[in-house]
């Protein structure tokens, strides 16, 4: 998709297009290293398009500050100006949130990304938002710390950009959202106020807990450019088994049986179907899958903690018990780091997989545990009833749909993957999924947000009175709407 191709959209009249005094005025606050500009041969791909390579913008310039006062002039004169503006930290977004959807400028966080302070004694973290999730967690690892949240992108995105979207990622079951570990923020307005609520307080009971409203707005009422985040000491000794079950009802019963027998030790529990892995198998070719037959469910779990033998023998037993009473069929335990890094990796690639083959519909759902996987039932019918599926076919424009996630957060993924991205298969799937989420009382987004993929959809989570609200603070913290326009609000 490109803007000439969005159904329904139009550039808005009301926002200036870029011009000669603009750019003067952003080369006299910023160096050269820090603003990117279209020329011939410079299309600024990069910040364009998605991560996907659904959506793709066509801004002419980006901007990369070092210093959030910058980011405050940038943001002033853009909203006197009434220049549109699309904040961006690692581009590794999955609903076309991150990237322009006409000429906005892109605002990029790469460069504010510096560790502020660290206290040994709490274990909170302040540092600026575009630190990429990977260094700060290395960071942590120096102090015997951990960053109380982890996910596949975690190479590229930035501490800002996972705030933004309220990430959940593999281990929220055991640190929980950063609703709850994210202690303050610093946040640039579209005013180019700066709202410094950099707390390092775990209690502050004094009025409105403002940093809230930010976690997980995705860039559409200001610019996180200060994170300060509660982190948990690093678990010393961690354990990750992969094993095969026979059917969804079996894998909510080994979650029961693990929240049971493993309980403060469990820290990640992840489900994966038969097609993900065998998109997974694919992908990742030459390496022998962690279970030499075949089953129609897998499930990862992971433990931490900080002994090892008590650890040990806590999993041995679970899973002698799980495999006594039939409900594991096969599974493996991994015996050293190389093994542990390679289980998760049959999780962990899954995103890429998907996307491999050409394209991906993606699909991050809430719902009930006990409905989790019949969405994904419901879609390849589907697709198959409209003959748009087909694993060998090359016509047919559906590889395959499959689904995995975060059962210990009731967090289905359903990936649809494409050989191409097609009117054909985005009709049959929307608004279906979001209707049949609708109808189990579920979430139409668990993690990765709204953007501009879900923008027309919010309906189907939130009532009328909510949607309100949400326009009413919106436009009080952005009269102008520069800031991501066209996305979800
Ligand atoms: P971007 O993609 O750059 O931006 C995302 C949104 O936040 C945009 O709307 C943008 O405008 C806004 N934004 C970014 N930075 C700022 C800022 N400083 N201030 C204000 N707004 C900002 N998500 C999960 O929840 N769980 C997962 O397990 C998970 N795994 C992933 C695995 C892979 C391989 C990939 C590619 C993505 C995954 N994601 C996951 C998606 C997830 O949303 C992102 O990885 C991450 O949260 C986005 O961070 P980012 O820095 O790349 O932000
Ligand atoms: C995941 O759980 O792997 C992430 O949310 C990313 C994805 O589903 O693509
Ligand atoms: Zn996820």
């Amino acid at each position: 998709l490109t803007s000439e191709s969005y159904p329904n959209i139009e550039r808005l009249a009301s926002f200036k297009k870029l011009a000669a005094d603009d750019m003067t005025f952003f080369r006299s606050i910023l160096s050269e290293s820090e603003i990117l500009l279209a020329t011939e041969d410079e299309d600024l791909a990069l910040f364009n398009e998605d991560w996907m390579r659904k959506y793709k913008g066509q801004s002419k310039v980006v901007l990369r500050p070092k210093k959030v006062e910058q980011v405050a002039q940038i943001l002033k004169y853009c909203n006197e100006q009434k220049l549109a503006v699309v904040p961006q930290g690692g581009n590794t977004g999955l609903v076309g949130g991150s990237v322009p959807v006409f000429d906005e400028i892109v605002l990029s966080l790469t460069q504010l990304n510096k560790i502020r302070e660290f206290d040994p004694v709490s274990g909170i973290l302040k540092c600026d938002a575009g630190v990429i999730l990977e260094n700060a967690d290395s960071f942590l690892a120096q102090h015997g710390y951990v960053f109380p949240l982890d996910l596949g992108a975690k190479g590229s995105c930035h501490v800002g950009g996972v705030v933004a979207t309220n990430a959940g990622g593999l281990r929220l079951l055991r640190y929980g959202s950063l609703h709850g570990t994210v202690l303050g923020l610093e946040v640039v307005l579209p005013n180019g106020e700066i709202l410094n609520s950099m707390n390092a307080l775990r209690k502050d009971n004094t009025g409105y807990d403002l940093k809230q409203l930010f976690i997980g707005s995705e860039g559409t009422i200001g610019v996180i450019t200060g994170v300060s985040i509660l982190t948990p000491p690093r678990p010393k000794a961690i354990n990750v088994s992969f094993l095969g079950v026979d059917s969804y009802e079996a894998v909510q019963k080994v979650f029961v049986q693990a929240k049971q027998e493993l309980s403060e030790i469990l820290s990640a529990f992840e489900f994966m179907d038969l097609n993900s892995q065998n998109l997974a198998r694919k992908h990742l070719k030459d390496v022998p899958h962690p279970l030499e037959d075949e089953y129609p469910f897998y499930i990862l779990i992971e433990t931490s903690g900080s002994n090892k033998e008590h650890d040990d023998t806590k999993l041995e037993a679970f899973l002698e018990k799980a495999m006594e009473d039939g409900t594991v069929l096969d599974g493996v335990v991994a015996q050293d780091e190389t093994e542990l890094r390679n289980l998760w990796e049959w999780r962990e690639s899954i995103p890429e997989s998907s996307q491999a083959g050409g394209g991906v519909y993606k699909y991050d759902v809430s719902l009930p545990l006990k409905d989790l996987y019949s969405l994904v039932e419901a879609a390849n019918e589907k697709l198959n009833e409209q003959g748009l599926l087909s694993e060998t076919d090359a016509a047919k424009p559906v590889i395959s749909a499959v689904g995995y996630g975060h059962v210990g957060d009731g967090n289905l993924h359903l990936n649809v993957a494409v050989r191409e991205y097609t009117k054909d298969v985005e009709k049959a799937l929307e608004p279906f999924v979001y209707e049949f989420i609708s109808s189990k009382n579920g979430s139409i987004s668990a993690e990765h947000g709204l953007g501009f993929q879900k923008r027309n959809y919010i309906g189907y989570s939130k009532n009328d009175q909510e949607i309100k609200m949400i326009k009413q603070l919106k436009s009080l913290y952005d009269p102008n709407a520069i800031l991501n326009p066209y996305k979800y609000v």
